[in-house]
């Protein structure tokens, strides 16, 4: 089998567990390269046309997570044949599966499969509680195993996949973290945030036009400082709780 590399932008880590599950399935061993981190962003990653990348993201309004800087500008394929996973909160997926394989594509990828799983929601853990679990990870793998059965089965043809052109248009939430006076300015957040938008000099604060809203240095302040407030964001989180938590959806699997 080729050699496997499992490549994530995983903030809360929903992504991060499916893609191993995936990556898992189609080989026992697999590298990994978390491109929530903003150095191994920038660092050149080369794949040649004998390996297999499973690529995941999580859904954000839709699309795929924007970032100041271009999310897979470090990866340099060469027709290298890639698992598309997108990882959304109960809503739905919508153009995010096609943007993450138009984008790929850009980079020098093909696609040979793609999916797309619900794990539980940033914004309320009531919303798709305790995913992906032990099922949802089974499911996962079992994919993988398919994939790898096909790819040595069968010659690549093109993937289609759901969504349109142009991409859906969206409003950045109107909210971002902020800390409060138990912050011991330990630089916690400031290393974790994967878009750059908290400061060293200033980590109480956070700049609202690079935050992506992930809410990553919510969960990793030591201090619990660091949390998101107001009416609008309870509003907003009502609403998503009321629609979202009736039923939950299952995962969507494609291959050519
Ligand atoms: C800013 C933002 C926008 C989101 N938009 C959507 C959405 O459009 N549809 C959906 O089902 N879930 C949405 N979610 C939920 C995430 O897709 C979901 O929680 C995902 O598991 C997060 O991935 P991670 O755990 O790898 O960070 C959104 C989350 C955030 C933070």
């Amino acid at each position: 089998m080729k050699n496997v590399t499992a490549i994530y932008f995983s903030p809360t880590g929903g992504t991060k567990s499916y893609v191993r599950a995936v990556a898992r399935g189609i080989a026992d061993d697999f590298r990994e390269i978390d491109l929530t981190n903003r150095e191994t962003r920038a660092k050149e990653h080369l794949f040649s046309p004998d390996e297999i990348a499973v690529i995941g993201v999580p859904v954000y309004y839709g699309r795929i997570p924007q970032l100041p800087d271009e999310l897979l500008r470090g990866l340099t394929a060469s027709h290298t044949p890639a698992v598309f996973v997108v990882v959304y909160g109960n809503r739905e997926f919508d153009d995010a599966l096609l943007e993450l394989s138009d984008l790929c594509e850009k980079q020098g990828f093909y696609g040979a499969a793609a999916c797309a799983f619900v794990a539980q929601h940033t914004f309320s853990p009531k919303i798709a509680a305790g995913r992906p679990n032990e099922e949802d990870l089974t499911i996962a793998e079992a994919f993988g195993r398919e994939i790898r059965e096909f790819m040595e089965a069968k010659d690549a043809k093109p993937l289609s996949l759901p969504g349109d052109r142009p991409y859906r248009s969206f409003t950045v939430a109107p909210f971002t973290p902020k800390g409060d006076k138990s912050c011991t300015g330990c630089g916690t957040c400031v290393r974790i945030c994967p878009s750059g938008a908290i400061t060293a000099e200033a980590p109480r604060e956070t700049d609202a036009k690079k935050c992506i809203r992930c809410l990553v240095c919510v969960r990793a302040c030591p201090a619990g400082a660091r949390r998101v407030g107001g009416p609008v964001y309870s509003m907003v989180k009502h609403k998503l709780e009321k629609e979202l938590t009736k039923t939950e959806k299952e995962a969507r699997l494609f291959l050519p």
